[in-house]
């Protein structure tokens, strides 16, 4: 058979042409949406006079029919048919016969396309939205577990200060709250329904769009049609909240990485999220953080491609556009089986406390507590604090031991001012419970932070 082009065309197309110019090898995937919105917009077109009632079931039973060809592996994908939306029609057309020739009225495949990969990704902000929550429950429920569980904070990557491992997993889980938030927001934004725009000026059939928005769950339709068909902000804003968000993921995993290591050992992966060695028998390897991190830059890739594409073309449809699915299909895949391992490598590591505390007792971690207290006990101004908690750091590094191993006496050697209860003060504990102020690290307020992200869940389960 032709192509449903093929009116005003003296020669068929080459098979180069299907080769290259064709979508349905992967926008098949978009097949039920494609029928959600061909049963939305039949029914719409029953509804204003433009189909009768028997076309309408016609189509209704036909377009069912290919639902469940397509689902039973029944339905044969030809690419000359070039794409899902024009191999749905014509199989539609041939179970049905005629009345599969008018569900195309008032409608192109600009607008088609542009409803289709909208519900698609409107649908998957959904999954992943659902995927986030559950990470950052398993965030929250670990560091409950761990708010008395120190290990050193690092800036450079050097110890800097005494925090606490709950502490840790809260930062992850804030920034993943804000991912959710940010994916929330795009769904509001684009919940608007492309359908009956047509190619780009309208139609002049009485389409109701008020009414096919409704019944796929819009807000309501867009505002204006030439904006419409030439928009792929929605899929922009997907792949910008995923690459953020594999951003985030692939730190983590890079500190998962950094802590399963023999030179850290402050967790200890599953088993059954590791690999090992083809030639040394006694290595387990990180595999799956690797990936999350290795995996986040082709996120990136298809943000910039995406942008690429988009940014010199003129108003309205171009076929360039074609190219906006296979980047988001992976972005979206890629962020799906992210979320859904990550959360597993989680929730079965071994947290390994021992090691951490260890850690906290090598790099003078409490120095600034050390300074602290000479501001605030001996009344000395915090530059010449700083210099004195030099000279006693060089001290402890002179004996080897950490500044909290130091003893009151040598301290008092280094400066007559400091008192017997100074050694409380360094303590690596105190030190990390002393930065109790809003949003710090201290038990108490990792604590509040835990509740808050709680609260939070809450309601958004409830939701
Ligand atoms: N396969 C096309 C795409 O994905 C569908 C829209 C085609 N529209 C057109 N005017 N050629 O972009």
């Amino acid at each position: 058979m032709g192509k449903m082009w093929s009116g005003r065309f003296s020669k068929n197309a080459s098979s180069l042409l299907d080769q290259f110019n064709a979508s349905l090898n992967f926008d098949k995937k978009l097949y039920r949406y494609d029928i959600m919105g061909s049963l939305a917009h039949a029914s719409m077109l029953k509804a204003q006079g433009i189909l009768s009632e028997e076309e309408y079931r016609q189509i209704e039973k036909g377009l069912q029919e290919v639902l469940r060809e397509i689902e039973s592996g029944d339905f044969s994908f030809d690419i000359s048919d070039e794409d899902i939306h024009m191999a749905i029609e014509k199989r539609l057309t041939q179970i049905i016969g005629e009345a599969g020739k008018k569900l195309h009225t008032a409608r192109s495949r600009n607008d088609q396309v542009a409803l289709d990969f909208r519900l698609y990704v409107q649908a998957h902000n959904e999954i992943i939205r659902e995927l986030l929550l559950k990470v950052i429950a398993t965030l929250s429920e670990t560091a409950e577990n761990h708010t008395e569980t120190m290990l050193p904070g690092m800036t450079h990557l050097q110890h800097a200060q005494p925090i606490n491992f709950g502490y840790h997993l809260m930062a992850y889980a804030s920034m993943l709250k804000r991912d959710y938030e940010r994916f929330d927001s795009s769904f509001e934004r684009n919940n608007l329904s492309p359908i009956g725009c047509a190619a780009l000026a309208g139609t002049p059939h009485p389409v109701d769009r008020r009414m096919t928005a409704e019944e796929l769950g819009f807000d309501a339709p867009t505002l204006n049609c030439l904006d419409t068909v030439s928009d792929r902000d929605f899929a922009l804003e997907m792949l910008f909240n995923i690459a953020t968000m594999m951003m985030h993921i692939s730190r983590l995993a890079e500190e998962l990485i950094l802590w399963s290591s023999s030179e850290f050992g402050f967790v200890t992966l599953s088993d059954a999220y590791s690999t090992g060695s083809s030639i040394m028998p006694q290595k387990k390897n990180p595999d799956v953080p690797e990936l999350l991190r290795g995996k986040t830059g082709r996120t990136y890739g298809n943000l910039i491609a995406l942008l690429t594409v988009m940014k010199g073309l003129p108003l309205a449809y171009n076929k360039d556009m074609q190219e906006d699915k296979e980047g988001t299909f992976d972005s979206v895949e890629t962020a799906e089986i992210s979320l859904t391992i990550l959360n597993e490598v989680i929730a079965t590591m071994t947290v390994n406390k021992e090691r951490m505390e260890q850690a906290c007792k090598v790099g003078h971690l409490s120095a600034t507590d050390l300074a602290d207290y000479l501001v605030e006990k001996c009344g000395i101004p915090f530059r010449e604090a700083h210099f004195i908690t030099g000279r006693a750091v060089a001290l402890a590094e002179q004996k080897g031991v950490d500044l909290s191993e130091l003893g009151a006496h040598d301290l008092q050697n280094i400066d007559g001012r400091i008192g017997e209860d100074v050694t409380g003060y360094l303590s690596i504990r105190h030190s990390m419970n002393a930065r109790n102020s809003e949003g710090g690290t201290s038990t108490a307020r990792t604590k509040e932070q835990i509740a808050s992200i709680r609260r939070w869940l809450g309601e958004k389960v409830k939701d």
